[in-house]
């Protein structure tokens, strides 16, 4: 079932460069999953994964495109097409099993900090070390925020070799000595460039640099890479995307490659061979309308999301002031249940004790970082605005984030039917932490007004 979100696009900030994605955003759908295809999304990770263990193919029909399947094909055939059918229907345009981008990284959805969201071009050395310090006071390295990214502005100039150059006043020593000090603190170190002739910012690009760059960011000690796509005019995305790959590749160091050319391409076609995580959108900005409609779009491509290979809907604004904190809780649950790379983009310096609570949720980041690395759907709407949405997890239980997008506080209720469970389960609410008890056919809880309630919901075994 396909429910029309009337303009989908309106809270997203779109990059002035991105008329194409503007355009496609325009013809937004909201995608609901029956569960019948939701369940098969979790039986092709489990045959493709089996398919993979045992060196053999994966069967055929699990590549077949949607053309090939016709309404009579599924009335006459046996199980098995019936299973690749449902695949289909519920892949959009998304190729299935499609093969990935095996560089051994991304395994889960990258976590850690990103400085765009709150500080643009505001960014130095100073900033890097300090951010780095409080992620480790905090708890929140320990809590999984890896990778500290230095987003545009960082680079000047080129030098006589064709070397990237840091901007020497505010990266005194450049850009090797601050790699090695976030490593020290057992974080991880990421930079940005763009796979065009400048970045947004009007700094050197990469075009024709790929060589060379993938080099010096390995020789620097970079561990991630996001590669934008403003001044790109007359470029092929999927190609120059490949071609930097393939120079990270040569540079000979792990690097997680993320694409960033807020889905102006289709990037969840081809991003999965390409990269570990590719943006599905144009920029977040810090308000629901465009939280909210960034959901709307990028959960559309869910079924391209596995392990190595994620739908990127952008960094997250918890904490910088926009929105309340039942807004933020809303935005962090629904990047969790979507398998979304949680990338915080606040100033972690100064961060009042409930952003930190809410970054922190460790009920809600082991939902996004589960291992068999399904992203969520919406399964149902119970409502005008309310929502349910639902991600499968390794143990056979299932998240659930109860989704309230009007302005009135109200009751939601999720069905096992819709979330493809039977039986009685134990259901944990994952924001007051506290185990509610066995519940059997259905779960209703009262959820606050632009908010979510969020639980687990674990089947009881032998019950
Ligand atoms: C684009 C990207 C943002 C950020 C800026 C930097 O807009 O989408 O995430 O990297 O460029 O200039």
């Amino acid at each position: 079932m396909i429910v029309a979100a009337p303009g989908a696009f309106g809270g997203v900030r779109a990059p002035p460069h991105a008329i194409a994605h503007t355009t496609t955003g325009l013809n937004t759908k909201r995608v609901m999953v029956p569960w019948r295809e939701f369940d098969a999304r979790v039986t092709d990770v489990k045959l493709v994964s089996v398919a993979r263990a045992r060196q053999v193919s994966t069967p055929p029909c699990l590549h077949a495109p949607l053309a090939a399947r016709t309404f009579n094909a599924i009335m006459s055939a046996r199980f098995v097409t019936l299973l690749c059918c449902a695949l289909t229907l519920g892949a959009r345009d998304v190729p299935r099993a499609a093969p990935t981008l095996d560089n051994g990284l991304a395994r889960t959805p990258p976590m850690g900090w990103n400085s765009w969201n709150h500080f643009h071009c505001d960014v130095s050395a100073q900033l890097i070390k300090e951010t780095a310090d409080a992620l480790v006071a905090t708890g929140m390295r320990d809590a999984g925020y890896r990778y500290v990214v230095i987003d545009d502005c960082w680079q000047v100039a080129r030098d006589r070799t064709g070397r990237l150059v840091a901007d020497s006043a505010r990266f005194p020593g450049g850009i090797k000595p601050l790699a090695d000090y976030v490593h020290s603190k057992g974080l991880k170190f990421g930079i940005y460039t763009d796979a065009g002739r400048r970045t947004c910012q009007g700094r050197p690009g990469t075009y024709g640099s790929e060589e060379i760059d993938a080099r010096t960011f390995a020789e620097w000690g970079v561990d991630y890479v996001k590669e934008d796509w403003c001044n790109s005019e007359g470029l092929d995305a999927p190609t120059q995307y490949a071609k930097f790959r393939d120079a990270l590749a040569k540079a000979g160091r792990p690097i997680v490659f993320s694409i960033c050319e807020w889905g102006s391409n289709h990037p969840w076609e081809w991003g999965p061979r390409t990269g570990n995580l590719w943006r599905t959108t144009g920029d977040i900005s810090d308000r629901w309308a465009s939280m909210i409609a960034i959901l709307d779009l990028s959960s559309q491509y869910a079924l391209a999301a596995r392990p190595g290979a994620w739908n990127d809907p952008d960094m997250l604004e918890v904490g910088n002031g926009g929105m309340t904190d039942d807004e933020y809780r809303a935005h962090f649950s629904l990047w969790a249940v979507m398998s979304a790379p949680l990338m915080a983009g606040n100033d972690v310096r100064a961060m009042p004790p409930a952003t930190r609570e809410i970054l922190g949720n460790k009920d809600v980041i082991a939902v996004d970082q589960d291992s068999l690395g399904v992203q969520g759907m919406l399964v149902q709407e119970p409502g005008i605005d309310l929502q349910v949405w639902s991600k499968p997890l390794a143990d056979g239980s299932r998240a659930v984030v109860l989704l309230n997008r009007s302005g009135l506080q109200t009751v939601i209720a999720t069905s096992w039917r819709a979330i493809g469970l039977t039986g009685p389960a134990r259901v944990r609410d994952l924001w007051a932490h506290s185990d509610l008890g066995a519940f059997t056919g259905r779960f209703s809880a009262t959820v606050p007004a632009h908010g979510v309630v969020m639980v687990r919901i674990t089947p009881v075994t032998g019950g």
